[in-house]
């Protein structure tokens, strides 16, 4: 199985969900579509009317973080794991970088995984590198801790997905050289079965993922689908990334 899931970030309102309903018809009608999954993470305000709205449809919807509570608490504008799952989310997005840089601990992280998969939702957890560590040769390190810091092996691991996120290549149009990203991955589904004790999760990409480069990354099997963000917010740019992965 593979994933294209859209992480959406500060974008969209109500009638953003035309955008939703183009991909979603391409979606139902591709010869492929039993071969992969579509997610798109919207913005907190719209995960109850497009989980409502998509519900019997096959794109899934999900949220973009939770907070490292399980359910309710007096935090300002904390939103848990069961309150994503009560208004329909299936996924949650744990560890993006943007929300590592505003102060997300691997403690908390630990706790937001634990207790989405506790809710029943399944945990997309970002992991990357930035450019310094890269630069420094400790990429591979650096992966290493933000694993096996927050993983456990008693978290359900058909719950999980990992998605490799090099910081440096989000939103900047620079992507990893095929040779180095294969190496990092393999790298990564290594460590992951040293936690689990069986097989890997699935590994995703992201960062600059777009329907032009698709193609280079879709020579390295071992990559099981991507993280979008830029491209998820155009139905166009979005399809093109599954067409010419599939082409
Ligand atoms: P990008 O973002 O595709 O715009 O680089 C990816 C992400 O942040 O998940």
């Amino acid at each position: 199985m593979r994933y294209f899931i859209g992480n959406w970030k500060m974008f969209g309102v109500p009638k953003s969900v035309n955008i939703l309903n183009k991909i979603n018809s391409y979606y139902s009608r591709d010869k492929n579509r039993n071969k992969y999954r579509v997610v798109i993470t919207p913005p907190y305000t719209l995960i109850e009317s497009y989980s409502r709205h998509f519900k019997n449809k096959r794109v899934t919807i999900g949220a973009q973080n939770c907070y490292q509570k399980e359910h309710f608490s007096s935090n300002t504008a904390a939103i848990s794991p069961y309150m994503l799952k009560s208004v329909g989310a299936n996924y949650t997005l744990v560890g993006h970088s943007d929300n590592r840089g505003e102060g997300d601990t691997d403690p908390m992280l630990k706790d937001k995984v634990r207790y989405a998969i506790k809710n029943n939702l399944k945990v997309v957890f970002c992991i990357g590198e930035n450019k310094i560590e890269k630069k420094n040769k400790k990429t591979l390190s650096v992966l290493k801790k933000q694993l096996t810091r927050v993983l456990e092996k008693k978290f359900d691991k058909n719950k999980l997905i990992i998605a490799y996120e090099p910081i440096w290549s989000i939103g900047t149009g620079k992507i990893p050289l095929a040779k180095e990203l294969k190496k990092t991955t393999i790298y990564i589904k290594k460590i992951l079965k040293e936690i689990f004790k069986k097989d890997s999760p699935p590994v995703l990409y992201g960062g600059s993922v777009d329907g032009s480069n698709v193609e280079m990354f879709k020579e390295i099997k071992e990559i099981d689908g991507f993280l979008i963000g830029g491209a998820s917010k155009t139905s166009k740019k979005f399809i093109d990334i599954i067409k010419n992965y599939y082409r």
